[in-house]
């Protein structure tokens, strides 16, 4: 459920007229609900309330959505954060998430990175990889600190989801495998500045079903057992992220938080750990679009373009993994056509709808693409020199440009001639 609605003929985000706000703020731009993203975090949370040990932590994935003001929305309701690089930890910091509610993941984390993760005293570094283990070891006796880990399994489950998403498999980068997972807990025990305190999964993004994340969690759990076995103290499990939102209206939803919920309740039965839980694309997806206005109309051979002014560079997804992004009139018209929806981008990928039917547009009018919360801003860039998308936030019938647009001019200032060149 989000918080864009039509009134009186046109597509408002909770209070605020889009249309309004496209010709103040200009376009294309993406729009955020708070209301939205305080309702899906409040569910989530309510969905996993009382699973575990003491509290679970609900640790946004901020590579879904890093803008300040979407961390401060989640930090205010006690979110924590999940982080993959200084940068998102300095935002989550920023943001007001407390240290003790920041979780450090990653494949490739970098020594300033851990030591900017020890300095802040973060609640855990998930390590994946014993290379790692030896790197924050190294780290944290440097700075005289020792810090909590959890070791991240890769648990050789797939996904099933997109094969760019999937993180899970023998196959992906990600994690320790399964077999090697005691002796990297037993390799970061002997290291005084490390505390082994549990494991972490993540198994893929944008899951419709609940099974592969059950196998999951069901490995999870005999590993627990073992490392108990093996004289381990185990404190916390962090289960990730990866429920799927609803991209597409004729298509079955993904389970419920509540479903994934009671699945988790069922696999995490006696286990006796403070679970900690990612989810990224969940909190944030519905709670954003990226309005854009129509430049023009034209006809090719066979198919229609609606020539849009954003593009590939502003929403990735569909170009990057065919991602299905619906497409709404902000003036609501019963008129539909048939139509390929396209940015001004030089490339035949620069495409959000292919041949789709699709309400009825021409130059001048705004379409909302919906669902562009996650994933969204975060992946844009200035590729063929366009300015870099900026992001407003609404509350209620107010709003704010939370992410101001970088225009080209002021990223051209930063290239410079070189020397030879002047
Ligand atoms: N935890 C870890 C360790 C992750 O790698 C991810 C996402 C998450 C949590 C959050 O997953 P979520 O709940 O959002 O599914 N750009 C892609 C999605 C990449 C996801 C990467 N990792 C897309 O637009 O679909």
């Amino acid at each position: 459920m989000d918080h864009f609605d039509y009134r009186g003929g046109v597509l408002h985000a909770e209070d605020v007229d889009l249309a309004a706000l496209a010709a103040e703020v200009g376009t294309p731009v993406y729009v955020y609900s708070a209301a939205t993203l305080e309702r899906h975090f409040r569910v989530f949370a309510a969905a996993v309330a009382g699973l575990g040990t003491g509290d679970p932590l609900v640790a946004f994935a901020c590579k879904a959505n890093p803008n300040l003001s979407v961390l401060a929305t989640l930090a205010r309701l006690g979110a924590g954060a999940d982080v993959v690089s200084a940068g998102e930890l300095a935002r989550a910091l920023a943001a007001g998430v407390p240290a003790n509610r920041i979780v450090f993941s990653g494949v490739g984390k970098q020594v300033f990175e851990l030591q900017a993760g020890v300095e802040a005293g973060i609640l855990q570094f998930n390590v994946e990889s014993e290379a790692e283990i030896e790197m924050l070891a190294a780290v944290a006796q440097a700075a005289g600190k020792r810090v909590d880990i959890a070791v991240r399994v890769n648990p050789g489950v797939d996904a099933k989801t997109h094969a760019k998403i999937s993180t899970g498999g023998d196959d992906n980068k990600f994690g320790i495998p399964l077999s090697r997972a005691g002796a990297a807990f037993a390799q970061a025990a002997a290291h005084p500045s490390l505390r082994p305190v549990g494991i972490a999964a993540h198994i893929g993004s944008q899951l419709s079903d609940l099974g592969p994340l059950e196998a999951t969690f069901g490995r999870m759990g005999g590993l627990v057992a073992s490392l108990r076995a093996a004289g381990h103290s185990i404190e916390r499990v962090d289960l990730g992220g990866g429920l799927g939102v609803p991209y597409r209206p004729d298509v079955a939803a993904p389970p419920s938080p509540a479903d994934y919920g009671a699945m988790v309740a069922r696999a995490t039965k006696g286990w006796d750990v403070r679970l900690i839980f990612e989810p990224g694309r969940l909190i944030a997806g519905n709670a954003g679009v990226l309005l854009s206005r129509v430049i023009l109309v034209k006809q090719g051979v066979g198919k229609a373009f609606v020539v849009i002014d954003a593009a590939m560079n502003d929403l990735l997804r569909p170009s990057l993994y065919g991602a299905w992004h619906d497409v709404q009139a902000v003036r609501a018209t019963d008129e539909r056509t048939t139509a390929t929806l396209v940015g001004p981008i030089c490339e035949s990928g620069d495409t959000f709808a292919d041949d789709r039917e699709m309400p009825t547009v021409k130059a001048g009018d705004l379409v909302a693409l919906m669902t562009a919360g996650a994933y969204g801003a975060t992946m844009a860039s200035t590729y063929n020199s366009r300015d870099l998308v900026p992001e407003v936030m609404v509350s209620g019938s107010d709003h704010a440009v939370v992410s101001a647009r970088r225009v080209a001019a002021d990223m051209m200032a930063l290239d410079t001639r070189a020397p030879w060149l002047v």
